[in-house]
């Protein structure tokens, strides 16, 4: 495909609220070699950044992906500073949005990865995310200078509740989660975004890596490949987080290692009542389509 005829997509709104401040990326510098790490949010953004982290740097185990790979749209640190710190990076940069395309600047220079996971593993995550931050996290989220929006409040739902609401008002107390996905699925062909899949990263981590390697274009050193491996693991990743990623380790209560709870799918399943999972998947037909309803789901 010829880039200059591919109609690439177009920011058309910002996004503001106790994360997001969506201008960041109207400053950033795009480089050739840039990869995009995108996701809702708790769809396996964390697992994804440590693969890309230890294709681009063969296995190190010395980088922290709160600096290494800083997610640009949230509000803190500010703008100045957070651009500043990643225009100093030398090394192949690995960036992180939580953004929905149509608010994102889409840059055809840099390789796009689109994680999904199934809404209500999703929400399972946030859930624990939400109930586990401590004073430091409401501080960071909503005493920060420029705030849109209302603060977030500490959850104030038992878990079925809080998703049935988060599925009633699309998203809350987070962003809008129907329109996220089908603008990351609506523009699936473009040959700079590769969609993998959090059940296909369970079912199968070193194929979806090996398949990371290659649309990245970051050879394996086969010599190092059971380290990356074992850096990839849900076992390394809990026991090094509070050096792995040092944001999560002041934030949570439990420290970092919180922030990697379970790391399994399907834990609403004993929670969800028939009614209630039978509504979560007319909606996602409904919003998405059958074959993305069904993409987001199972990962086929
Ligand atoms: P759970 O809360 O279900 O355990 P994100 O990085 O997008 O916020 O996603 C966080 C979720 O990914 C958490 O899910 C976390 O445990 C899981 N995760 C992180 N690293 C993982 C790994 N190596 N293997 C499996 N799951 C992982």
């Amino acid at each position: 495909m010829n880039s200059t005829s591919i109609s690439w997509p177009q920011k058309t709104h910002d996004l503001h609220n106790h994360h997001f401040d969506s201008t960041v990326w109207d400053d950033f510098m795009f480089r050739d070699t840039d990869v995009v790490v995108a996701t809702y949010a708790k769809a396996g953004t964390t697992w994804t950044q440590q693969i890309v982290t230890q294709l681009l740097h063969n296995g190190a185990d010395d980088f922290d992906l709160t600096i290494s790979s800083p997610w640009i749209d949230l509000r803190v640190p500010p703008k100045e500073q957070k651009l500043a710190m990643i225009e100093a990076q030398t090394h192949r940069r690995c960036l992180k949005t939580h953004l929905p395309v149509d608010a994102l600047v889409y840059s055809p220079k840099a390789k796009y990865i689109y994680v999904g996971r199934d809404g209500r593993d999703v929400l399972w995550s946030w859930f624990h995310h939400h109930s586990s931050g401590n004073d430091a996290f409401y501080q960071m989220l909503n005493d920060t200078p420029g705030r849109v929006g209302p603060p977030l409040e500490r959850p104030q739902q038992a878990i079925r509740d809080y998703f049935l609401t988060w599925l009633d008002q699309d998203g809350y107390p987070l962003w809008p989660w129907w329109s996220h996905v089908r603008s990351w699925w609506e523009i699936r062909h473009l040959p700079n975004l590769l969609l993998v899949h959090y059940a296909d990263l369970k079912a199968d981590m070193p194929g979806e890596i090996r398949r990371i390697a290659e649309f990245i274009g970051a050879p394996i050193d086969e010599d190092r490949w059971p380290v990356i491996l074992e850096h990839c693991t849900f076992e390394y990743m809990k026991a090094h987080a509070a050096q792995g990623f040092s944001l999560a380790e002041s934030v949570f209560d439990g420290g970092a290692t919180s922030f990697f709870n379970k790391g399994t799918n399907g834990r609403w399943r004993d929670v969800l009542t028939a009614e209630d999972i039978a509504r979560y998947e007319q909606t996602a037909r409904r919003e998405l389509g059958e074959e993305c309803a069904r993409w987001l789901a199972t990962g086929k």
